[in-house]
């Protein structure tokens, strides 16, 4: 038997008329005439689309906000706005906007956390999702790994790119990026010695973040831990998405929770900060609700510890992201399209979802 889709009307009784005329085959869950009660029942039944009136109001925002914010919490459910005249009818379920431009920052107060395993699999993740529309930026000036990570140990790095960079057009960046072949992931690779970080500048940091940005739209950035750094300043200052990466342990947590105190006094928006608990393990001491309790926030993602794959991936240059068959690969590949909701995943991760959501229930 094949599943109805499960829709949700903002709107009134119209609304309602014109989805069951449109639609016959979908499972009209409810009709909602504030969009706040939209949010609340979307947290507590399983909806696969909400259909909005395009004259509802939210409070406090226009509806375009209200539906960024919605398809940031709720990434699964697609959502369809119909027109001030309900003669217009319904539309196919759109898939919800895809993102072209973001830069996320993957960052943690801590080394060793894994921020460069995250970085460089989501990062290969989106390119893949975008047929290579996304760059990978390795501002760990000092000690970057993303070249052992992806492989790509001999081309150019940051370092040749430096003399130019004032006077180079976003393609430019081209000539000093190297591309992971089985992504298609652009990388710019940090110094491969760390006394060649001193040259890397703020400025240059500032203008390399700008043409990234204008050249591929999809930025990822890897970083290193010193949080009174002035590039990571920059780098943070540049996000559109923060990554913050903790584990199940007291020190990493404790520098976590202040790091949320930092964010929050530099005015990031809670909503663009995403906690991923990485090596997750349902034997730690401090589970993941402990962990969402002591952080007041929710967990965007649990990636699983797996020393075998990930020990391997990096052996062999090849992230776990490249073949979803992993449990650690489904966990960053809901990462991403947490993060970047309108990304398409794989079919295995949309069946997975699925089947993951309906268990749960
Ligand atoms: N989910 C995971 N499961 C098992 N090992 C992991 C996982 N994530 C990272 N690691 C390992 O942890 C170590 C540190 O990861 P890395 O990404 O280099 O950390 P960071 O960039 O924060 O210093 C590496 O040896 C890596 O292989
Ligand atoms: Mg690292």
């Amino acid at each position: 038997m094949t599943e109805r889709t499960s829709v949700l009307i903002a709107g009134n009784s119209r609304s309602e008329q014109a989805v069951r005329q449109k639609r016959p085959d979908a499972k009209i869950v409810g009709v909602l005439k504030d969009l706040a009660l939209v949010e609340y029942v979307s947290s507590e039944m399983i909806v696969d689309e909400i259909v909005i009136d395009g004259q509802m109001a939210p409070r406090g925002e226009t509806l375009e906000q209200w539906i960024s914010r919605y398809n940031k919490a709720f990434p699964q459910v697609s959502v369809t706005v119909v027109g001030e005249n309900p003669g217009q009818g319904i539309s196919q379920p759109s898939a919800t906007k895809v993102i072209t431009s973001q830069t996320v920052v993957v960052w943690s107060p801590k080394g060793g956390v894994g921020k460069t395993f995250i970085s460089a699999n989501l990062a290969c993740a989106a390119a893949m999702a975008t047929q290579g529309k996304a760059v990978l930026l390795d501002l760990d000036v000092c000690s970057g790994d993303v070249a052992t990570y992806l492989d790509l140990a001999d081309g150019p790095t940051i370092v040749e790119m430096l003399p130019e960079l004032p006077r180079l057009r976003p393609d430019g960046l081209d000539r000093y990026t190297q591309k992971h072949a089985s992504s298609r992931l652009n990388v710019i690779c940090s110094p491969r010695r760390p006394e060649f970080s001193n040259l890397i500048s703020v400025e240059h940091v500032r203008h390399l973040l700008s043409l990234a940005a204008r050249r591929w739209g999809l930025l990822y950035v890897d970083t290193a831990p010193d949080i009174t750094s002035d590039i990571l300043g920059e780098v943070i200052e540049a996000a559109s998405a923060v990554v913050l990466v903790i584990t199940q342990d007291v020190c990493a947590l404790r520098q976590g929770k202040v790091a949320l105190d930092i964010f929050g006094k530099l005015g990031i928006q809670e909503e663009s900060v995403h906690i991923v608990l990485n090596r997750g393990s349902k034997d730690a001491p401090i589970s993941e609700s402990k962990v969402e309790e002591y952080l007041e926030k929710r967990l965007a993602a649990v990636v699983p510890d797996d020393r075998k794959t990930v020990e391997k991936s990096v052996f062999q240059g090849r992230p776990v992201t490249l073949s979803s068959r992993t449990e650690i690969a489904s966990a960053i590949w809901r990462l991403l399209s947490g993060i970047s909701p309108g990304l398409p995943l794989p079919d295995t991760e949309k069946r997975q979802k699925k089947t993951r959501r309906l268990r749960f229930w």
